[in-house]
């Protein structure tokens, strides 16, 4: 898969019988460690992929939103809706509506009077690499061409989580959103969520990060990513803190007056802090066997304390453990499905990224992608 800046396509002039104006894209980006944190106030480090999200569009001035998908597009046709008639219809056509509805309700889209808009994303969708971050920031980055909108990376990030949690109703948090707007390659975002302080933290050359998708397709809209934050609220009441992050390792040991699975869950975002913090400290110093320790210890906390992990991803992270040039493996995203992130020597990626993803092929018949290196 190529990672490429956008450039015009002959597909908008052919689906819309005009050209685009504006072109625009955004990274999609693997979450090296801090696993169901963000909504919980606490610490993350992601970083970029090479695969973006790309998208062209054209202002109009009838009113309708006519929308062209590469990958999602089922029968070759645009579908549209009409400016202002943004709702909730659970397809993919959601987050562009969420887009369109947020930047109403901010009040930047007085000069929004139509819009032909085509999509072509090299992220997989479910991959637990923010396929829809990085829709959204692309789509934000356009519009804030098209129209002058004087927004930072921030606002875009800030506005693409509205648009996700309130019109398409997943009740994300802010990384995959700041991840898609701040990070480039070569270093990732040491984040706090919960004062927004941020800071780049280089990628030493001496490592080599690994990237594959199970072939299994994650979905957090639905079902358990809620639970677990509705988990974490509970927990949060029950010990009479705003969040989460107010809890160190040291208050571990006061958890027994919580009911099970709270404890666990408690115990994960404590311990995944805590790991966050060590983990740029290993990036810093370049010591690859502590930070390849601590992908381990993140996957059987996600695995045993969060319970977010499947068969499939467990089996992919321990080939990836055992393999002679693997560091330290762990799920990346929100789990159930999607990719496997490792740490590797460097040089030695590439051919253990495939044999990796060869014997997990050959074990549980499952087609996995290495979208890194
Ligand atoms: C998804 C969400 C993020 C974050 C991760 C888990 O990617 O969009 O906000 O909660 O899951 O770390």
């Amino acid at each position: 898969m190529s990672a490429t800046r956008p450039r015009p396509t002959a597909a908008f002039v052919r689906v819309f019988g005009l050209p685009a104006t504006t072109l625009a894209s955004a990274p999609g980006r693997v979450n090296l460690i801090g696993e169901h944190t963000d909504y919980n106030d606490g610490l993350v480090l992601p970083t970029a992929i090479p695969q973006r999200t790309s998208v062209e569009l054209a202002l109009c001035d009838d009113g309708l939103v006519s929308v062209y998908s590469d990958e999602l597009s089922r029968d070759g046709q645009p579908q549209s809706y009409r400016l202002g008639d943004e709702a909730r219809q659970g397809d993919w056509l959601d987050y562009v509506r969420g887009i369109t509805w947020a930047l109403q309700q901010e009040g930047w889209a007085r000069r929004l009077r139509g819009l032909r808009l085509h999509i072509s994303s090299q992220v997989p969708v479910g991959s637990g690499l923010s396929s829809s971050a990085a829709l959204l920031v692309s789509l934000l980055r356009g519009l804030r061409s098209a129209l002058a909108l004087p927004l930072s990376e921030v606002e875009l990030a800030r506005i693409a989580r509205r648009a996700e949690v309130e019109l398409v109703g997943a009740p994300v948090g802010i990384m995959d959103q700041l991840a898609c707007a701040l990070c480039g390659p070569g270093s990732a975002l040491y984040l706090d969520t919960q004062s927004l302080a941020m800071q780049s933290v280089a990628l030493p050359p001496s490592l080599d990060l690994i990237v594959i998708h199970s072939g299994v397709v994650h979905s957090h809209a639905a079902g358990e990513y809620r639970v677990r934050r509705e988990e974490c609220q509970q927990a949060a009441a029950l010990l009479g803190v705003k969040s989460l992050r107010q809890l160190g390792v040291v208050d571990l040991a006061t958890l027994a007056k919580l009911p099970e699975p709270l404890v666990r869950r408690v115990r994960h975002v404590v311990t995944e802090n805590a790991r966050v913090e060590e983990a740029v400290q290993a990036l810093q110093q370049a010591d690859g066997m502590r930070l390849g320790s601590l992908f381990s210890a993140s996957h059987a906390s996600l695995r045993d304390d969060y319970q977010v992990s499947v068969p499939a991803l467990d089996r992919l992270v321990q080939l990836g453990e055992d393999d002679p040039a693997i560091l330290g493996a762990r799920l990346t995203g929100g789990g159930f499905g999607g990719s496997v992130v490792m740490l590797a020597r460097a040089g030695e990626s590439r051919v253990a990224a495939e044999r990796i993803a060869h014997r997990y092929q050959v074990e549980t018949g499952h087609n996995p992608t290495i979208l890194v290196p």
